[in-house]
Parts: C-alpha cells; sequence; structure tokens
C-alpha cells in the first residue's frame, strides 16, 4: 500500500498539471476581498485534490482554502492549499505550487509542496528527512545574516494593518537582500535547500505554512514564531531558518519589534 506521503505526491502531481493548463490559457480573475484574488484554477486544483483525499482516506478531516474541506473527528487532518501563489498565477508570473501536509493528532507527519512550472516536489515525513525530487535537501550552512538571501511575504488581505515593512525595510539593509516571491510554501522550500537562509511572514495560514515547515524541520531548520517561541500553525507569525542564523534573526526582530531601528530610511533627496 503507497504510503501517506507517496499518495500525497501522486495528487499534487496530478493538481499541479492541473494548473499548468490552466495557466498557459490564461484564466479569468475574481476577487475574494479588495486585493485577495481567486480563479477558476483555486476551485477546481481543491475540488480534484479533496476528492482524491477523500477516496484514498474518506476517514480523515480536510481544511482546504477555498472552503471544499471535510469535517471529521478522525485524529488525521490534511491541509490543503490547492494554489499558493494565486496573484502571481493570475498574472502570469511563474511562482506557485501545490501543497498539502497532513497532521496526527496535532503533529506534522508528511509535507509536499510541488512547483510544476519548475517540476520540482519537496517532499518530507517525519523523522525521514526532507527531499527535493526524492534527492536529500538540507538547510545552508551561511553563518552570519549579514552574508545571507532571506525572503518575506505580504498578504493580500487587511493590507493596510500589515506592518512587515518595518522588518522588511531592516533585513534588506542587513543582508543580501530580501525575495518576496509571492507563494510562501515556495520560499519555506528554499529554506530547507538552502536557497534561502530563512523566511518569515505575518498573518499565513496553516495550509500556506504546515508542508513547508515540515520539510524546514527535517532538512534540519529551524521553525518558531518571530519572537523565537514556539511556532503553531494557528499562530500570527512564522521565521524559519537554518539554524544558524536564528539567535541573530530574532536578536534583530525583537529591537524592530521595540521600535528600534539600526537603520534609518533614507530621506528622499532628489
Ligand atoms: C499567499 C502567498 C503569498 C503570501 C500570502 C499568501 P495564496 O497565498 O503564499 O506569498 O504572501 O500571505 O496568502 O493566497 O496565493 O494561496
Ligand atoms: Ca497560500
Ligand atoms: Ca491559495
Amino acid at each position: 500500500m503507497p504510503s501517506y506521503l507517496e499518495t500525497a505526491v501522486e495528487i499534487a502531481r496530478e493538481a499541479g498539471a492541473l494548473l499548468t493548463t490552466w495557466f498557459e490559457r490564461r484564466v479569468t480573475v475574481e476577487t475574494k476581498g479588495e486585493y485577495d484574488l481567486v480563479t477558476e484554477a483555486d476551485r477546481s486544483s481543491e475540488r480534484l485534490v479533496v476528492e482524491r483525499l477523500r477516496t484514498h482516506f474518506p476517514s480523515h478531516g480536510i481544511v482546504a482554502e477555498e472552503g471544499g474541506g471535510h469535517e471529521s473527528s478522525s485524529e488525521y487532518r490534511w491541509y490543503v492549499d490547492p494554489l499558493d501563489g494565486t496573484t502571481n498565477f493570475a498574472h502570469g508570473f511563474p511562482c506557485f505550487n501545490v501543497t498539502m501536509a497532513l497532521e496526527q493528532a496535532g503533529e506534522l507527519i508528511a509535507g509536499v509542496v510541488y512547483d510544476p512550472i519548475r517540476q520540482e516536489c519537496f517532499t518530507s515525513e517525519r523523522g525521514a528527512g526532507a527531499y527535493l525530487n526524492n534527492r536529500r535537501i538540507r538547510v545552508s550552512q551561511i553563518k552570519r545574516l549579514e552574508s545571507s538571501l532571506v525572503a518575506t511575504g505580504f498578504p493580500s488581505r487587511k493590507r493596510h494593518l500589515n506592518f512587515n515593512i518595518y522588518f522588511y525595510h531592516q533585513l534588506a539593509m542587513l543582508t543580501h537582500g530580501v525575495r518576496r516571491c509571492g507563494s510562501a510554501a515556495i520560499d519555506l522550500a528554499y529554506v530547507a535547500c538552502g536557497r534561502l537562509d530563512a523566511f518569515w511572514e505575518f498573518g499565513l495560514h496553516p495550509w500556506d505554512m504546515a508542508a513547508g515547515k515540515l520539510i524546514v524541520l527535517e532538512a534540519g531548520g529551524k521553525c518558531s514564531d518571530m519572537h523565537g517561541e514556539l511556532h503553531q500553525l494557528r499562530g500570527p507569525d512564522l521565521l524559519v531558518d537554518n539554524g544558524l542564523i536564528h539567535e541573530e534573526i530574532t536578536g534583530l526582530f525583537a529591537e524592530i519589534f521595540r521600535g528600534e531601528y539600526r537603520m534609518p530610511i533614507p530621506a528622499i533627496t532628489a
């Protein structure tokens, strides 16, 4: 019998292929909130994933972003983001993925992040390491923030309440750069394989980060909230990093939370 992860990978690859066909013909974009986009691709990918999961695991619970999930008292629960990176997708910007994670009694046990454009499949099972297309991956060896490449994201919802710009500015000044690729699960996967040294974001949902979190941990990385405390999937923020720059980055975040900025925003002189 295939493992939970093998089944999840098969489903993620099928959903990824479906997303690619939608991506090639360009989809009509609708809004869920002022700037919160949704497309038929999000919905049809979710239908496919939920239908397949229900066929394979009828008793499991499913929490899916577009609301097509399934409530259950089972100790097994899937988190599904059928299209992570919808804004990119809607604009033809080729950075998006389908991601699924399985939790058992509150503990993440399997996760997949599949990028159909690059055909990169990031996977992990609890205690068994992290993989990219079946090859073992590990976080980077960068020891100092000043030599790191990091990433963050900004939500589409309630963006006027988001104060991440203060963090963005400081990190942009104190690292090699801050990337903002618009797909949180890919950011997490890139920390796991060492393309990035850290990623943080406020206001993510469990389906955005569950799989990526497990993949980072299994790749030897660290995950906490932005104060360096235990990360909760329903918590307000997330930080993942290679472990080596963790103290430095949480120390810097603590200063920013207190309103202390090492690097002032320059005045416009032009
Ligand atoms: C979004 C992406 C984006 C992040 C947002 C998420 P969606 O997910 O992951 O990178 O900055 O916070 O909501 O809406 O495209 O699935
Ligand atoms: Ca998402
Ligand atoms: Ca989504």
